[in-house]
């Protein structure tokens, strides 16, 4: 962490690109150098030497932070791929425990989750298939622009990142509420103590199903999603500054 007390020449050997940061904040980093951000702050007469900190702060952190193209990797290689395996098998599982419980007049909460898993399903594959095949390739493409020499492409923002994200976000609320609906339809079946055997593997699987989706969901919405709209702001700025010269 960069603190008031640290020599701007520490912060800038170890992060070039802060150099800029300071030059925005009217900050001498090349004459007050050898000086602490704070004593130098207050030579150039700057009042607000939190906010220079924040931005150098945040600044650092996003250069010390995985490539999105790494983070996507990661999520379509452990939170997809899982998904791709296990919504299937659960729904073999529970095909199994509503064929068992056939004929029978109580048998109506198996029913009832085999549809709720159902619909689950078919949100899923949908949701999975737009962030692979269309955010998920836009975010990836303008991280490859933006570190990339030279002017960008506008082309290469189609859509942009913005409309998606929000799409995704509306999506991942739905599944929260998916999710509601399988606790109480699961606590329906194991009341009425049908197919216990397979009732019984249902609960740990659909619990471990839960666990994943919400570390996924979350992985995505509190890390991927702003870090990829900063992203897009910057790739915007960086092609408004190719415009004016
Ligand atoms: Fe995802
Ligand atoms: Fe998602």
């Amino acid at each position: 962490m960069i603190t008031r007390d640290q020599t701007i020449n520490k912060v800038t050997h170890r992060y070039p690109d802060t150099i800029e940061i300071f030059n925005r904040f009217k900050v001498d980093a090349c004459c007050g150098g050898a000086h602490s951000i704070a004593d130098t702050a207050a030579a150039n007469r700057l009042e607000d030497l939190t906010s220079l900190l924040h931005a150098l702060n945040r600044e650092t952190r996003r250069l010390g932070e995985k490539p999105l193209s790494q983070v996507i990797q990661e999520v379509e290689s452990t939170h997809h791929a899982y998904l791709k395996q296990e919504i299937p098998a659960l729904k073999a599982l529970l095909a199994r425990l509503v064929q068992e419980a056939e004929g029978d007049p109580t048998a109506a909460p198996a029913f009832e989750l085999q549809q709720d898993l159902s619909d689950l399903a078919t949100e899923i594959n949908e949701h999975l298939y737009k962030e692979e095949r269309i955010l998920f390739p836009a975010i990836r493409r303008l991280e490859e622009a933006l570190g990339a020499e030279g002017p960008i492409d506008m082309s290469i923002l189609g859509c942009g990142t913005h409309g998606p994200i929000a799409q995704m976000h509306f999506e991942h609320e739905e599944v929260r509420g998916w999710l509601e609906r399988i606790r109480g339809a699961l606590e329906a079946v194991e009341a009425t103590g049908q197919a216990a055997q397979e009732t019984a593997s249902l609960r740990p699987r659909l619990e471990l199903l839960q666990d994943d989706l919400l570390e996924h969901i979350r992985a995505e919405e509190e890390d991927l999603f702003p870090r990829a709209l900063d992203l897009e702001n910057r790739a915007i700025e960086k092609m408004r500054q190719s415009f004016e010269t």
